[in-house]
Parts: structure tokens; C-alpha cells; sequence
């Protein structure tokens, strides 16, 4: 059942082009619009929206983060995301105007299922974005869009973080399609960069042996770090998220730009950090930033671990281990980027002998608050 490999997360993350692909089918017509048929929120009610608040914990929390990025970006609402343990805690400001996607992937964690009734009773719309057909939180929401990434067995959720992306691309596409603010050529530009990133995942997976060869030698140290910017900081987040449950490694992720206000003093001798590099093409700013940061931290000590796209030759100089993924539009990078952090994750805990598949003191779905 585990089709050859050592571990199910082995197996979801090789399974991860195809739930990439599976995610997108059928839900974009031959004329590059989209048609999400699970979506039963109105257009009219949703052309109305003043506001999108996404909830999720953890892994889908990260996704979330990442949404805001293109649900501004694509449709110019105001989006907040909040971790779904503290939403309904502090009083949060919900109306019917208001637009809450709750991502899960079992559709059984308690904390957003919590969060989303607390927004249903305040008159909100409820989307949920969920891997498992007939769960609690779609059955209490307004509406739901399927993540089709197959059952994940591994506690560690790599697949369905990939296609939550997916999914809240295509929802921050929609809502742009049906408030008029992204159409026609914009939505089929992106569309198209989405339907090739399958076979992008499907590359970067293929090179990822000498990522594992790093990891093996980094088994007997205490601490990594992740730093990121822009889409790429929820990136770090995820990575060091996945090293804390599988290896059980003290692990941080920072907004690169942070550094300088405080982290930047926990860099020792040989501390492994791992940059997730923005395009140099996109936002260029932001690039060239990254990269002092990467001067920074190598002129302090850290072991450099790079991750940047093809093509981009200002990291070289800087980077004592360079890990390449395709290029990608800069909102889209996540779907790449997070496939070495999880590998590495991965091969961490098995080079420290830790059960990959059933970390400790983890469950799959959590289903108290
Ligand atoms: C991390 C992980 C958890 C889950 C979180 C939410 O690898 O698996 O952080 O992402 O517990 O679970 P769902 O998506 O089922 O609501």
C-alpha cells in the first residue's frame, strides 16, 4: 500500500504532480475561465464581499498565508489570516459582507471547525477548502472546494498543502473572474503558468538527491533555520514546521527582513540556515534584498543552504549548498519551493531513526480544541 516506498510520506510526496493536476481538472473551461461547480456561494452574494478571512492551523494555516498573497494581489480585497485556535477568542469583526475560507485538510480539526461556526453565527459566508469528501467542515459550510490529492495517510501533510494552494489559487481566480477584477488574458496567463507547474514539482523532484545527502549530514545538529520574504516566508514557516515533527529539531522560520531586528544574533559558526530565494525576475527589489541577507549571515558564520531558480547567479557566491527549482510566476514559487524543504524534513528524521510517518505526540486529525 505504501506503492514501494519506506514511508507514506515518501509515497505522497512523489504522489504530488498528479495531486497538483488532479486539483486543477475540470475546473477551468477550454476558454480560460473557470468553473468551480462546488462552489454554491452565489455570484451576487460574493461580488457583494468586502472582506475574505481565511482560518486553518498548521500546515493549512501556511496555505492560507499564501492565499492572502494572490487574493489581494488578484482581486484587490482586504484579506486576513488568522491561525483558527485564536479566531473566535478575541472577538472578530464578521458580517455577511465578510467571505471566511476555512482550509482543512481532514475537514475534522476542531480548532477551525470552531472557528467557522463562530463566523456562520455572525452571518458570514463559509468556503471550505478540504481533502476529505463528506467531513464536518465542509458539511457545515456554505460551500466547499475539494482538494483532489488522494488520501494522506502520512501525519505530516505534504500533498494536500500543495493542492490547498492550488485550490486557493483557483479561488482568489474565481473571485477576481466574478468581481471583474482579473479576466480574460490575466486569468488565462496564470492559468496557463498553473497547468505546466505539475510538470515543474515533477522536475524538482527528480533532483533531489543531493538535498537528501545534506540532510544526512545535518543529523546530529540542534538547530536550522528558514528565512523567506514575500510568498516565501510562509515557505520558511512550513519548513521549519515540518523539521520540528519529523526530526525533532529546534527549527525557526523568519521573514528575512526580520533579521536585522533581532534574529540576526542567533547566527553562530556553521548554523545551517535555508534561504528560499524570490525570482530575481519578479520583484527584483525583494531579490537583491535576500541576497545581502544571504551575505549577512554567511559573513557571520551560518552554513548557507540556497534555494533559488534556475538561472539566478547573484546567489552562487553565497551559497554553500545551492538547491535549484524551476522558474515560476512569484506568487506560484510555493508549489516548488516547499517540495526540498519537505524532502529534507523527511530524510532528517529517518538519518536521526525518528518513525517518519507516526512522529510522537501527533495525530493525523485533531479533533479536540
Ligand atoms: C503539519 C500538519 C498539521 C496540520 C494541522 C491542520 O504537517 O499536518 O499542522 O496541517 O493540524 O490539519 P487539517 O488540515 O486536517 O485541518
Amino acid at each position: 500500500e505504501k506503492g514501494g516506498y519506506d514511508y507514506f510520506m515518501l509515497k505522497e510526496i512523489a504522489e504530488q504532480p498528479k495531486a497538483v493536476a488532479d486539483t486543477l481538472l475540470g475546473r477551468i473551461d477550454g476558454s480560460g475561465s473557470l468553473t468551480l461547480d462546488e462552489v454554491r456561494i452565489p455570484p451576487g452574494v460574493l461580488r457583494e464581499i468586502d472582506k475574505v478571512v481565511i482560518v486553518a492551523c498548521g500546515t493549512a494555516f501556511h496555505a492560507g498565508m499564501i492565499a492572502k498573497y494572490a487574493i489581494e494581489h488578484w482581486t484587490r480585497l482586504p484579506c486576513e489570516v488568522e491561525l483558527a485556535s485564536e479566531f473566535r477568542y478575541r472577538d472578530p469583526i464578521l458580517d455577511a459582507q465578510t467571505l471566511v475560507i476555512a482550509i482543512s485538510q481532514s475537514g475534522e480539526t476542531m480548532d477551525t471547525l470552531m472557528a467557522l461556526r463562530h463566523a456562520r453565527e455572525q452571518g458570514s459566508k463559509v468556503l471550505a477548502i478540504c481533502n476529505t469528501n463528506g467531513s464536518t467542515i465542509p458539511r457545515e459550510s456554505d460551500a466547499v472546494l475539494y482538494t483532489h490529492a488522494g488520501p494522506e495517510v502520512a501525519v505530516a501533510s505534504t500533498k494536500a498543502f500543495l493542492t490547498q494552494l492550488v485550490a486557493c489559487y483557483l479561488v482568489a481566480l474565481y473571485l477576481g473572474q466574478v468581481r471583474g477584477t482579473k479576466w480574460g488574458d490575466e486569468i488565462r496567463a496564470v492559468i496557463r503558468d498553473l497547468s505546466s507547474i505539475a510538470g515543474a514539482v515533477d522536475q524538482v523532484l527528480g533532483t533531489m538527491e543531493p538535498v537528501r545527502e545534506l540532510a544526512r549530514t545535518l543529523a546530529s545538529k540542534k538547530t536550522v533555520l528558514f528565512l523567506g520574504r514575500h510568498v516565501g516566508y510562509p515557505v520558511a514557516l512550513e519548513g521549519a514546521l515540518k523539521l520540528k515533527e519529523l526530526a525533532y529539531m529546534h527549527a525557526e522560520g523568519f521573514a528575512a527582513g526580520e533579521l536585522k531586528h533581532g534574529p540576526i544574533a542567533l547566527i553562530e559558526e556553521d548554523l545551517p540556515v535555508v534561504v528560499v530565494v524570490p525570482s530575481p525576475r519578479g520583484r527584483s527589489v525583494l531579490h537583491d534584498k535576500i541576497v545581502s541577507n544571504i551575505q549577512e549571515i554567511r559573513a557571520r558564520g551560518a552554513r548557507t543552504i540556497v534555494i533559488a531558480e534556475e538561472g539566478d547567479e547573484a546567489v552562487v557566491p553565497y551559497a554553500d549548498h545551492l538547491v535549484r527549482i524551476p522558474a515560476t510566476p512569484t506568487l506560484l514559487q510555493p508549489l516548488v519551493a516547499t517540495v526540498p524543504l519537505q524532502v529534507f524534513a523527511c530524510e532528517l528524521a529517518t538519518a536521526r531513526g525518528n518513525e517518519v510517518d507516526q512522529p510522537r505526540n501527533l495525530a493525523k486529525s485533531v479533533t479536540v480544541e
